[in-house]
């Protein structure tokens, strides 16, 4: 490492030993990305889609030196990628062989409360777990990680998420093979220690938790990434437990978004930024000429954010994350679609009066850490209500609901913006800005077993910043909230 680029961008805060720094200071990306493999999946006699998933520490290699004691889903880091239709039974067999009880989480997944791997279904060391459910919702880029009660920030961070794509019989017209234009982007930060273990302390001590100075793709860092072809679909997810990305391309070209959380957008929408708090996935396709060069970074937010929120962007600097290399001569794709999907439509008045409302300060909901053993309310099977979130205080926050995927109303009173209008089950909260959220309730009715909703940066996860809610039978009246999230 030059020791001028290196003092350049020591103060940068991510700065990591061992990058290939050209004379902008700027990352020479240097390693190709890695593709997250398919898994296998088997039927059995009854038609469903089986896979096995079995988890185990392991090792990877972030840079020169020692190699990284690391976790991983059949491998030693990250996880495969799971694939099924609507409509398709799915079976899991997940084998715990990690040191601890884990639990996996289909995160954006519509699916009965007791398949869907939160803080109530632990799977012991040693022990193996087989939700089963059917896939009943849109295409989509889900992802599959850890979520024991306390333990969320560290088991993810040591390596164990992966995604889960959903698709749709008769979707088509965007790009769609797999690891050739059709790529999944995973982007985590991470710091090592000086002997190549993964730090797993709070550097920031704010609460915050790990803000790490390597960014990687799929566990690649300095990743580049060989197209060939028109036009390529990223596939976005911010795997990280903190930090917050605003993504953009460094020729300042625009992309297209076409797709959200929990599906495609009803239309594809032209723009130069998208940005995702931890948890959230944006579908977007980049079109390059051939034999050119762009690296995908996250560049400082314009607005909305809080001092707090600027530094885990990367403060006033841009963070490389991947670079898009063309091949001399593009195979070509077929244009865009003018329409893709439905648009969600559960409230189509914004001023339909909120429910339900959740402040969200420090570690807490309306005043309230998490607890195992409370149902925070309960929500009638078949029932559409409009929720109000708030962060009041100055750390960031964002809000996950488990079950469903909802529609944003408004935000801050406005409508919200174009990226954010298709199906999401994560949403970031500026400080002090309400933002309302249409969802409808499909889980089919459990009482006993609680589906989690909580801030998705995993360290105010793990410290209380979480809440639980119970579908009841149809017809029943919305149960009573013990917080204070009922109407008054
Ligand atoms: Cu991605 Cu409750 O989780
Ligand atoms: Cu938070």
């Amino acid at each position: 490492v030059p020791a001028t680029a290196a003092a350049t961008l020591g103060g940068a805060g991510w700065w990591w030993a061992g990058a290939d720094l050209d004379t902008a200071g700027k990352i020479r990306f240097v390693n190709r990305l890695t593709i997250p493999p398919l898994a296998p999946s088997q039927r059995d006699p009854e038609g469903r889609r089986v896979f096995d998933l079995r988890a185990s520490p392991g090792e990877h290699r972030f840079r020169a030196g020692r190699p990284t004691p690391t976790w991983g889903i059949n491998g030693p880091y990250l996880a495969p990628t799971l694939r099924a239709a609507r409509g398709e039974t799915v079976v899991i067999r997940f084998r715990n062989d990690l040191p601890e009880t884990t639990t996996l989480h289909w995160h954006g997944m519509h699916l009965p409360a007791r398949m869907d791997g939160g803080p109530h279904q632990p799977v012991e060391p040693g022990t193996t777990w087989s939700p089963t459910w059917t896939v009943n919702q849109p295409a989509a880029t889900l992802w599959y990680h850890p979520h024991p009660h306390g333990r969320t920030a560290v088991h993810v961070y040591r390596g164990l998420s992966g995604l889960f794509i959903l698709d749709e019989p008769g979707a088509r017209g965007l790009p769609s093979q797999y690891g050739v234009d059709d790529i999944p982007v995973i982007v985590r930060d991470l710091n090592l220690t000086e002997h190549n273990e993964l730090d797993e302390r709070d550097r920031e001590q704010g609460g915050v938790g790990i803000v790490g100075d390597l960014v990687t793709v799929n566990g690649t860092p300095a990743p580049y990434l060989p197209v060939t072809t028109q036009r390529v679909r990223l596939r976005l997810l911010n795997g990280s437990n903190s930090r917050i990305y605003r993504f953009g391309f460094g020729s300042g070209r625009t992309f297209t978004v076409v797709g959200t959380d929990g599906g495609l957008l009803a239309a594809p929408y032209e723009t130069g930024r998208v940005q995702l708090s931890p948890g959230e996935r944006a579908e977007i396709v980049v079109a390059l000429r051939p034999g050119e060069r762009d690296a995908l970074r996250s560049f400082p937010p314009e607005t909305g954010l809080n001092p707090w929120d600027r530094r885990w962007t990367g403060g006033d600097d841009t963070l490389d994350v991947l670079e898009l290399r063309a091949a001399r001569r593009l195979a070509p794709s077929p244009p865009l679609p003018a329409r893709l999907a439905e648009a969600p439509r559960l409230v189509t008045d914004p001023a339909t009066p909120p429910v339900r409302r959740f402040e969200l300060s420090g570690y807490t909901i309306n005043g309230r850490a998490m607890d195992m053993k409370r149902i925070d309310f309960a929500v009638a099977q078949g029932s559409t209500e409009v929720w109000e979130v708030t962060a009041i205080d100055d750390a960031p926050h964002n809000f996950h609901v488990h079950d469903v995927q909802f529609q944003l109303v408004s935000v801050g009173g406005a409508p919200p913006p174009p990226e954010l209008r298709g199906w999401k089950d994560t949403v970031h909260t500026p400080p002090n800005v309400p933002v309302r959220i249409a969802l409808r309730f499909r889980g089919e009715p459990d009482p006993a077993t609680p589906y989690m909703f909580h801030c998705h940066i995993l360290n105010h996860e793990d410290q209380g910043l979480m809440g639980q809610y119970v579908v009841t039978a149809p017809g029943r009246s919305a149960g009573r909230s013990p917080v204070r999230s009922a109407p008054t």
